[in-house]
């Protein structure tokens, strides 16, 4: 585990009182994964993007219905599952929205406190407080929805030494690239058309959230493509959710081409954070990743050097690898993203390196924004 100190460098913490917190949260659990095939996607998580895998359930443990492959880099932790029987809810999951995230799970404290607060305020609790155990303890766990089909899980695994949950076994493998993250800083989901306030409301109000000041208005936008975006995070910052809603612009922006492929909201993009992005990308592109080309006059333009000021390398360290930089009142942050990582153009990866911002790159969402319409144009879905 991170200690305070690192993780507050990583993904920007601040102070807060959990005791007077109707929802606390003491962080991630895990990214729960719907693959079309998780028996080869845990291979290539493992190989591109350096995540070492911990455990496992299926068949051979008496799982019958999927494969769900545990990974981890850093403190991040995806679960990617993979349907056997053909009649599993993974299957239809994948059906619906293909590769994408099924569960965004939380660990809490107290889970009944949690799922009472949340029912309390017209939350769907899709699984009641419940526990299981196996030799290594106990973990008691509930679920309630969000956006789309996609539902938190809440975990209290206090009681529970083991490598993942009850009915999972330790299981290694040989196969691993080097690691090149850290944390999980934000998980950003994609809203209904006018439904941003009502999601915001509701992690205000069932999770207690509170508004971070970063917001997105259809004021910056390009000619043909526009989305609104405001963020909701946990006490403490651990936990940061951007939400985005399209917003009507002359052509389709790439909120509503995601909505249309994932056939509804769903988690858009997932920001890992790492200490050495430039590292970071030369590795994974080495491996063959694909990242949004960011146009040169993105950095020879003379505002962003007088927007940017000084940062840790020289421009065209970052440039060479299109690496993006945002400021804001309390220090700066680098970025980039992948494209997208499965077969729809739906949901993608952020690579991110804070010095001291807590921002989510604002200033960069002009020069995303033309990145990402040429990559639809290409797909001729713009
Ligand atoms: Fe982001």
């Amino acid at each position: 585990m991170l200690d305070a100190a690192t993780l507050q460098q990583l993904v920007g913490l601040v102070e807060h009182d959990a005791a007077h917190d109707p929802f606390p949260v003491s962080g991630w659990d895990a990214v729960v994964w719907a693959c079309g095939n998780a028996t080869q996607a845990a291979m290539f998580y493992q190989h591109v993007f350096g995540m070492e895998l911990v455990a496992y359930s299926g068949p051979e443990t008496g799982n019958r219905d999927h494969h769900a492959f545990v990974l981890t880099t850093g403190a991040v932790r995806f679960v990617l599952r993979g349907a056997v029987d053909p009649d599993s809810t993974v299957a239809d999951h994948h059906r619906a929205h293909g590769d994408g995230v099924m569960d965004i799970a939380l660990e809490v404290p107290d889970v009944d406190r949690c799922v009472a607060h949340a029912r309390a305020q017209g939350a769907t609790v899709v699984v009641e407080p419940h526990e299981t155990s196996d030799e290594h303890g106990t973990v008691r766990t509930a679920a309630i929805a969000t956006y789309g089909d996609t539902v938190h899980t809440l975990v209290d695994r206090s009681r529970y030494s083991g490598p993942y949950l009850p009915g999972f076994v330790a299981r290694t493998s040989p196969a691993q690239g080097a690691q090149v993250f850290r944390a999980l800083d934000h998980v950003v989901g994609n809203v209904e058309l006018g439904r941003m306030d009502t999601w915001v409301d509701f992690y205000n109000r069932v999770m207690g959230f509170t508004n971070m000041a970063e917001f997105v208005g259809d004021d910056i936008a390009t000619e043909y493509s526009a989305l609104m975006s405001k963020v909701v995070a946990s006490g403490d910052h651990r936990v940061k959710f951007p939400l985005n809603e399209p917003a009507v612009g002359k052509k389709r922006s790439q909120i509503d081409e995601y909505l249309e492929f994932y056939r509804g909201p769903g988690a858009q993009h997932l920001a890992l954070a790492t200490d050495d992005i430039l590292a970071a990308v030369d590795r994974l592109r080495a491996a063959g990743v694909q990242f949004l080309d960011t146009p040169d006059s993105y950095y020879t333009d003379p505002s962003l050097r007088a927007r940017i000021g000084e940062v840790r390398v020289p421009v065209e360290e970052l440039q060479r690898r299109g690496i993006l930089v945002d400021r804001d009142e309390d220090g700066y942050l680098l970025q980039i993203f992948t494209k997208p990582l499965g077969d729809r153009p739906t949901l993608f990866f952020e690579i991110i390196e804070r010095h001291g911002s807590l921002g989510f790159g604002k200033g960069n969402f002009q020069a995303l924004f033309e990145a990402i319409e040429r990559e639809q144009e290409r797909r001729g879905n713009f």
